[in-house]
């Protein structure tokens, strides 16, 4: 059975992405910092797999060293990962030069550093097995400064510079690396918007994507792929 570790999955994409896994088979570990959605989102991965394991862990993941734990303890409930999706990640509007020092720290501590963290945690094991794929969920905001997107759109152009520097470094193990760059997925992050469905992807197209992207053959990466809704960008 394959293992997956994915961070921020308690509701959104990331949770479609455990499902999906969860589904098809996979153990998964994954965190987020509220404990009862945690749970119910276990509950349903055993309702799909009765088979499966499945790891719920509370983890701030703006904190470095909460970080390192839930990575610890990840390695240890698995065993070993073959696919990380670095997914959290948090969106505050405003102006970057107006903003304030604590929503900027917040979104890239949360948005960036946590993949750096996680990432490094894990990549010696996959090392040593060279095996490995990476996800890291960067958005259109990486590539383009949307307007008022401030810190936001920072922190995914780094996390975009981060995933295309990982994918060199790695590509020598045998490790797989790919940055997702959505437009507007269906979630809670926009709550409140007063738009019809339509305008949306779906959370479940990315988390299909990611498992289509996993099952290429060995010898072929998706470095990069940019998603947006059939009638563009919101
Ligand atoms: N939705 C979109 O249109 C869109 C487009 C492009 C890219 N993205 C990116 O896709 C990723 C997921 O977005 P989403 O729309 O699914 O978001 P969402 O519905 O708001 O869910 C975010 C998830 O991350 C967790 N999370 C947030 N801050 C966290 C923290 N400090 N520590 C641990 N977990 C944390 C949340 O759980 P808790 O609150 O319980 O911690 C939740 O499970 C993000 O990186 C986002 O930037 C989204």
């Amino acid at each position: 059975m394959k293992n997956l570790v994915v961070s921020g999955a308690s509701r959104g994409i990331g949770k479609a992405i455990v499902l999906h896994f969860a589904k098809a088979g996979w153990n998964v570990a994954f965190c987020s910092r509220n404990v009862d959605n945690l749970n119910h989102l276990k509950d349903a991965c055993e309702q799909l797999n009765r088979e499966g394991r499945f790891l719920g862990f509370q983890c701030d993941v703006s904190q470095a060293e909460e970080v390192k734990i839930f990575a610890a303890a990840a390695q240890d409930f698995l065993g070993s990962v073959d696919v990380l999706v670095n997914n959290a990640g948090i969106f505050l509007p405003g102006q970057v030069h107006a903003m304030s020092d604590e929503d900027f720290d917040s979104m890239m501590q949360t948005n960036v550093y946590s993949a750096f963290h996680l990432s490094k945690a894990l990549i010696p094991d996959m090392k040593k097995y060279r095996v490995g794929h990476i996800f890291n969920m960067s958005s259109i905001a990486g590539l383009i400064a949307y307007p008022n997107g401030g810190a936001y759109n920072v922190s995914k152009h780094a996390l975009t510079g981060y995933s295309k520097t990982l994918r060199d470094e790695l590509k020598a193990y045998g490790i797989k690396v790919t940055g997702i760059y959505p437009g507007a997925v269906l979630t809670d992050s926009w709550a409140g918007v007063d738009l019809p469905e339509e305008r949306f992807m779906s959370p479940e197209d990315i988390a299909q994507t990611i498992w289509d992207i996993h099952h290429l053959s060995p010898r072929t990466v998706v470095e990069d792929i940019v998603l947006r809704p059939q009638l563009g960008d919101i």
